[in-house]
């Protein structure tokens, strides 16, 4: 049985005030017994890590510390960006990359996609691997090539258990952040096939484990009807995990 993974990608929103607040408040909507049936991770912008971090220990919640992003480079001459072992040393478990935003606005291919993975697993950590097609793609009947072929470039080189024990995040480009929601059988089936495929590249038993989030203006009035799908496991949710009382809705529908 997979447990089901609901990640908040706050994107660029909340400062570190703001970020310590949301969470705090999240503590109070959403506790122990949702967290036994569902995994939460939180994914702030990188100046909040640390405050969160912080509140997270300290308060002893058991929300798994999210990054956006990162380099696949440990550290060197690449100003601006982060490394993955600064983030590990966080105690950051779950890394989101190959985001279609960081796709589309800052040039990531699939080439640095599947470094990302590498490196994010090298350093203990889980990359929530996003995958999606465009609206052109999906009207011209593109939707399962373009989305198995950066499956398949993201996971390529990986063991079968390390394949088996990321999150690949499905997410539509034209459903994020437009209220366009993929219908719960279109989500289903493109889930479904992501699911076909990691057993073609890593077998069956990694196919069994590996979860897969739909996601694309997740809200409270859609969430249930995704996670009743067999093949989706969690949800990657940007817009409506900034409010903590929506994104606690959230999590318990889906817990
Ligand atoms: P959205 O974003 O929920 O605001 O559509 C999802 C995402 O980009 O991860």
């Amino acid at each position: 049985m997979r447990k089901p993974l609901i990640s908040g990608n706050w994107k660029m929103n909340h400062n570190h005030f703001e970020a310590i607040q949301t969470v705090q408040k999240l503590a109070y909507l959403v506790g122990k017994d949702e967290l036994e049936l569902a995994d939460v991770s939180i994914h702030p912008p990188f100046t909040d890590i640390r405050s969160v971090q912080t509140v997270i220990d300290s308060d002893k919640l058991g929300y798994a510390l999210g990054a956006q992003h990162c380099h696949f480079e440990d550290k060197g001459a690449f100003t601006g960006e982060v490394s993955p072992v600064f983030l590990a040393k966080l105690g950051v478990q779950y890394v989101i990359c190959g985001h279609s935003e960081r796709r589309e606005l800052f040039g990531e291919t699939d080439e640095m996609v599947n470094k990302k993975v590498a490196a994010i697993q090298q350093h203990g950590m889980t990359p929530i691997f996003c995958v999606g097609e465009t609206l052109d793609e999906r009207e011209a009947g593109h939707t399962e090539s373009k989305v198995l072929g950066q499956v398949r470039a993201g996971l390529a080189g990986r063991s079968p258990q390390q394949v088996g024990s990321l999150v690949i995040a499905y997410e539509p480009i034209w459903a994020i952040g437009t209220g366009r929601t993929a219908t719960s059988d279109d989500a289903q089936q493109v889930c479904a096939a992501i699911r076909v495929c990691v057993a073609d590249l890593a077998g069956a038993q990694a196919a069994e484990s590996v979860r897969v989030q739909y996601g694309g203006s997740v809200k409270s009035s859609n969430i249930a009807e995704l996670i009743a799908q067999p093949d989706i496991d969690g949800a990657l949710v940007g817009g409506a995990s900034l409010d903590a009382d929506e994104f606690a809705r959230i999590c318990k529908l889906g817990a």
